[in-house]
């Protein structure tokens, strides 16, 4: 391996830069060579390649977004497009790539690893929905983030005796809003992967709180339900207390990376160097049981990851 290309794909996560920089350095010292690709698959496509040296990525550490910026790419989902990667790659010279993000750009990575570019990819997103993984990089800012702007609502909630129901991201899975659940002391707390709620169930919780003399109750709602106006409007309609709908949106998204996201961020960066300085391809970075590891990206897609059904236990047996 002589020369690098580094790229950021799909939604942007605070850390991606402390990812980048791991990247760059650590191939710098080794002796290799780095080229960026602005807006992931689609600047590799258009060619939007920079050379990359150490100071290029001085004082970007401690930023959100991506310097390399981000984008979905349609056209990388077909093999017209994966081709034409490929042999953007070569033009260039690049012959090891460290793709970051999330499954969907994992999927673009096991295509050019498969057209003979070696490729490693490191999880970069806010979701915590890749399986091989227990930790992805931005997770911990987003929660924070969540975290915080949940307790400001909370106290608004609680000065006007209201209910509050806050939609926090999360796509399809709902680890932010299971976290925000248990950090926020919640009263209810609904994920997708159990969506078997009942708005009854939820109508009586609040009916019952009021009871027992709770000032406010908050309803965390994981975007994969959504629909958290209509719901506040037929909660309110049923119980006769005031309820209101925030949905945090992409605020979630940026931000100064945690300690947390930086650390994690700047050793999956390097771990992804060194696989490829050994001659390894179709790999993933992850953290898994307590360590840094890789596995294989066509295993590593097949996973599956299901929520700590304990975790979910303890965020309602603490929101009594
Ligand atoms: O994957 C990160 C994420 O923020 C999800 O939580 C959310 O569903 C999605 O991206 C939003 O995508 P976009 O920024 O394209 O609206």
């Amino acid at each position: 391996i002589k020369t690098i290309g580094v790229l950021t794909s799909g939604g942007d996560a605070p850390g991606m830069n402390a990812a980048i920089r791991a990247v760059v350095r650590r191939a710098v010292s080794l002796g290799l060579k780095v080229k960026g690709i602005r807006k992931g698959y689609n600047g590799l496509l258009n060619e939007e390649i920079i050379d990359m040296t150490a100071r290029d990525v001085s004082d970007t550490i401690s930023r959100g977004g991506t310097i390399l910026y981000t984008a979905r790419c349609a056209e990388f989902r077909e093999e017209e497009g994966q081709r034409l990667g490929a042999e953007v790659c070569r033009k260039h010279g690049i012959d090891g790539m460290v793709v970051i993000g999330g499954d969907g750009s994992f999927a673009g990575a096991q295509k050019l690893a498969g057209l003979g570019i070696n490729t490693i990819g490191v999880p970069g997103t806010i979701d915590l929905d890749i399986a091989c993984t227990d930790y992805t990089i931005g997770f911990d800012t987003a929660v924070n983030t969540a975290m915080d702007a949940i307790d400001k609502v909370r106290d608004t909630a609680s000065s006007h005796e209201r209910c509050s129901i806050i939609e926090v991201m999360g796509r399809n899975a709902g680890y932010i809003a299971l976290w925000c659940g248990i950090a926020n002391g919640a009263e209810d707390v609904l994920l997708p992967e159990n969506y078997d709620y009942d708005e009854q169930k939820l109508i009586n919780n609040l009916i019952n709180n009021r009871k027992r003399g709770k000032k406010h109750h908050i309803i965390i709602n994981a975007e994969g339900i959504g629909h958290s106006v209509s719901m506040a409007r037929r909660i309110e309609a049923a119980t006769g207390v005031e309820t209101r709908a925030t949905i945090l949106g992409h605020m979630q998204r940026g931000g100064s990376p945690t300690c947390r996201d930086r650390v994690y961020a700047s050793i999956m960066g390097s771990y992804a160097v060194d696989l490829l300085a050994a001659g390894k391809t179709n790999r993933v970075v992850a953290y898994k049981g307590g360590k840094y590891t890789d596995f294989d990206i066509d295993e590593a897609l097949a996973m599956q990851k299901h929520l700590d059904e304990y975790e979910y236990k303890v965020s309602k047996a603490l929101s009594v």
